[in-house]
C-alpha cells in the first residue's frame, strides 16, 4: 500500500467533500405539463434528493434563452426563461432547497451569450469599429472582398467557428467568433466591460441567494492575442485526442485573473471564516495534463474543477489506478480537493458508455443504426465505476438519472434531435440527447411520471419504466437502493475527508484503503475476468452487485469493506 492522499491535510470545508447533483432543468420535472421541465417541478422533487442523500443540487442554465443550444445561449443573465418559471419561482426553489439542507449551484455562462442577448443585437446594429462591437469578437474577413473567416479556427458543434453578418445597410459584413453554434457568439474578454458586466452578474446571483456557480468553458474565456490559425479539429467536449484543449482557444494564461477576481468576490460573501458559509465555484474546463487542469484550483480561483481526465479513463486497472494517482498528485499540490465525475449532459450516459468496447473512442452520441451497447455489461460496470468513485476522497458529481442506472437512449428518431451538434455536423453526429431524455418518476404514469401530461420535449425509451424511481424505491437490489446506501455509508465511514492508499501490483483489481476518524474502509473493484477472495476477516459493507455463491468478488464488482 502506497499512500497517495493525505487527507487529514486539508482544510475541513463541505464543497472538499460533497456530493452534487446535477438537475438538467428541462428533464427532471415539469409542474405545467408542457413537456419541459421547469422551476416548480424542481421544487416538488427536491425532497427526493433530501432522501438520496446528496449535498448539493447544479443546475443546467434557466436564464432568459432562445435555447439554441438547450439554454447555454443566455439572452439575459439576471431572468428565468418563461420555459422554466419566474424570478420568484427560482427564489421559492433555493428557499426550499436551504430548508432541506441543500446548497444550490447554478451554472454561469461566460464564454458566450446568445445571438439574442442585448449587447450582441446593439453590436450588430452599431457597425465596425464601434464600442458595441468591441465586447465581442468582430473581424473583418480575409481575401479582397472580405469573403473568408478570420482565421480557420473550427466550432465545437462543426463547421467554421466564424459567422458573417449583413450590415444595417444590407451590405456583406464583418465576421464574429463563436466557439460553438453561430447563435453563441464570444465575449471578447479583453473588455473592461465584460469583466465588469460578469462580477455584477455574480453578485446578482449570490444576493440571491445561491451558494456558487459551475462555469461554462471556464478554459474559453480568452483567446491567443493575433487569434493565430489552428488547424486541428474541436473534438465535443474535451475529446480524448492529443490536441484537444490545446489550440490558441483554449487554458490561456490570461484565464486565471478573471477567476482570481471571482474569487475574491465569493469570498467577500463569507467574512465569518466559517467554512459553512462558503459560496463556491467549479470550472468545467476540458485542459490536459492534470497538472495544467491543476492551475485552476489554486486557492485563489476555482473551489472544484471537474476531473473529466476520470470520466474519460478506460475500464482498465491501470488506468483507473493511473488516473487516481495522477489526479491527487496534480490537485494536492495546490491544496485543492479532487473533484470526481463520470456523466453529465454532455456525454453519453456511463451505464451505456461502460457496454461499449473498452478501446472504442467515446462517442458523442449513439444512433439505432450504431453499434448498441451490452446493456447488462454497461449497468455492471457503471455501479462498479460508482461505487469505486463514490468512495474516493474529495467531491463527486451525479448526473440526475445516474442513480437510476439509466442507461442513454441509443434509439432516438433523428428526426427529435435537438442537440445543435446534429445539424452543424450535417447529421453525422448524433449529439447529446441521448442522454438528456427526461427523468422517469412513476411508472404508471404518462410521460412516466415527468409531468401532468403524455408530453415530453425528447422521448422516453421504453427500458425507462421499469426503472422509474417507484419502481426501485424499496428494492434493496436496485441502482436506486445502491446510490442510497453509498451515499449514507460515505457519510458514516467519512470517507470524503479521508486520506487514501493504493495497493501496487494488484493487476486487473483497484484496491485502496480509505482511513478517516471512522476507520479503515478497503475498497476493492475488480476488473479481471476471475472473483477476487475478500480478505479474511474483513466484513462486506456494501458490493455494487452480487457477490458469488462462494462469497467472492465477481468480474465488474466494487466491494466496501470495513
Ligand atoms: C459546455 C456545456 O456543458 C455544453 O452543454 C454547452 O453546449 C457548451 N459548454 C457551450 O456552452
Amino acid at each position: 500500500m502506497t499512500t497517495i492522499h493525505d487527507g487529514t491535510s486539508h482544510p475541513d470545508a463541505w464543497w472538499r467533500k460533497a456530493v452534487i447533483y446535477q438537475i438538467y432543468p428541462r428533464s427532471w420535472a415539469d409542474a405545467n405539463g408542457d413537456g419541459i421541465g421547469d422551476l416548480p417541478g424542481i421544487t416538488s422533487r427536491l425532497p427526493y434528493l433530501r432522501d438520496l442523500g446528496v449535498d448539493a443540487v447544479w443546475l443546467s442554465p434557466f436564464y432568459t434563452s432562445p435555447q439554441a443550444d438547450a439554454g447555454y445561449d443566455v439572452a439575459d443573465y439576471r431572468d428565468i426563461d418563461p420555459l422554466f418559471g419566474t424570478l420568484d419561482d427560482a427564489k421559492d426553489m433555493v428557499a426550499r432547497a436551504h430548508e432541506l439542507d441543500l446548497r444550490v449551484i447554478v451554472d454561469l455562462v461566460p464564454n458566450h451569450s446568445s445571438d439574442e442577448h442585448a449587447w450582441f443585437q446593439a453590436a450588430l446594429a452599431a457597425g465596425p469599429g464601434s464600442p458595441e462591437r468591441a465586447r465581442y469578437i468582430f473581424r473583418d474577413g480575409k481575401g479582397p472582398e472580405g469573403n473568408e473567416p478570420p482565421n480557420n479556427w473550427k466550432a465545437v458543434f462543426g463547421g467554421s467557428a466564424w459567422t458573417r453578418i449583413t450590415e444595417a445597410d444590407g451590405s456583406p459584413g464583418q465576421w464574429y467568433l463563436h466557439l460553438f453554434d453561430p447563435k453563441q457568439p464570444d465575449f471578447d474578454w479583453n473588455h473592461s466591460e465584460v469583466r465588469a458586466e460578469f462580477e455584477s452578474v455574480l453578485h446578482f446571483w449570490l444576493d440571491l441567494g445561491v451558494d456558487g456557480f459551475r462555469v461554462d468553458v471556464a478554459h474559453g474565456l480568452v483567446k491567443e492575442a493575433g487569434l493565430p490559425d489552428w488547424e486541428a479539429e474541436q473534438e465535443l467536449l474535451g475529446g480524448t485526442g492529443p490536441d484537444d484543449g490545446q489550440g490558441p482557444m483554449w487554458d490561456q494564461d490570461g484565464v486565471h485573473e478573471i477567476y482570481e477576481a471571482w474569487r475574491r468576490i465569493l469570498n467577500s460573501y463569507n467574512t465569518s471564516g466559517d467554512s459553512s458559509q462558503d459560496r463556491v465555484m467549479c470550472a468545467e474546463a476540458w485542459v490536459k495534463p492534470a497538472s495544467r487542469a491543476a492551475r485552476y484550483v489554486r486557492q485563489t480561483e476555482f473551489h472544484q474543477a471537474f476531473n473529466f481526465d476520470f470520466l474519460d479513463t478506460t475500464w482498465r486497472a491501470a488506468d483507473l489506478r493511473d488516473v487516481i494517482e495522477t489526479s491527487y498528485a496534480a490537485n494536492d499540490s495546490v491544496g485543492a480537493p479532487t473533484t470526481w465525475v463520470l456523466s453529465n449532459h454532455d456525454v453519453v450516459r456511463h451505464a451505456t458508455r461502460l457496454g461499449l468496447p473498452i478501446d472504442a473512442p467515446r462517442p458523442n452520441g449513439i444512433g439505432a443504426e450504431d453499434a448498441q451497447p451490452d446493456a447488462e455489461l454497461g449497468l455492471r460496470r457503471a455501479r462498479a465505476a460508482t461505487a469505486l468513485m463514490l468512495a474516493l476522497p474529495g467531491g463527486s458529481y451525479l448526473w440526475q438519472g445516474e442513480e437510476l442506472g439509466l442507461p442513454e437512449h441509443t434509439t432516438m428518431p433523428d428526426d427529435v434531435r435537438q442537440d445543435p451538434t446534429w445539424e452543424r455536423s450535417g447529421h453525422t453526429v448524433k449529439g447529446r440527447d441521448g442522454c438528456r431524455v427526461p427523468m422517469p418518476w412513476e411508472a404508471d404514469k404518462p410521460s412516466l411520471g415527468f409531468g401532468p401530461s403524455e408530453q415530453t420535449w425528447l422521448p422516453q425509451p421504453e427500458s425507462y419504466a421499469a426503472l422509474a424511481v417507484d419502481q426501485q424505491t424499496g428494492d434493496e437490489t436496485s441502482t436506486l437502493e445502491l446510490y442510497r446506501t453509498m451515499l449514507r455509508l460515505r457519510r458514516e465511514r467519512a470517507l470524503a475527508g479521508g486520506s487514501l492508499a493504493m495497493a501496487t501490483n494488484t493487476g486487473e483489481v483497484v484496491q485502496v484503503d480509505i482511513t478517516s476518524a471512522a476507520g479503515t474502509t478497503t475498497v476493492i473493484t475488480n476488473l479481471g475476468e476471475g472473483p477476487v477472495e475478500v480478505p479474511e476477516g474483513a466484513t462486506v459493507l456494501l458490493a455494487s452487485g452480487p457477490l458469488d455463491a462462494k462469497g467472492d468478488v465477481p468480474t465488474d464488482t466494487t466491494v466496501w469493506l470495513g
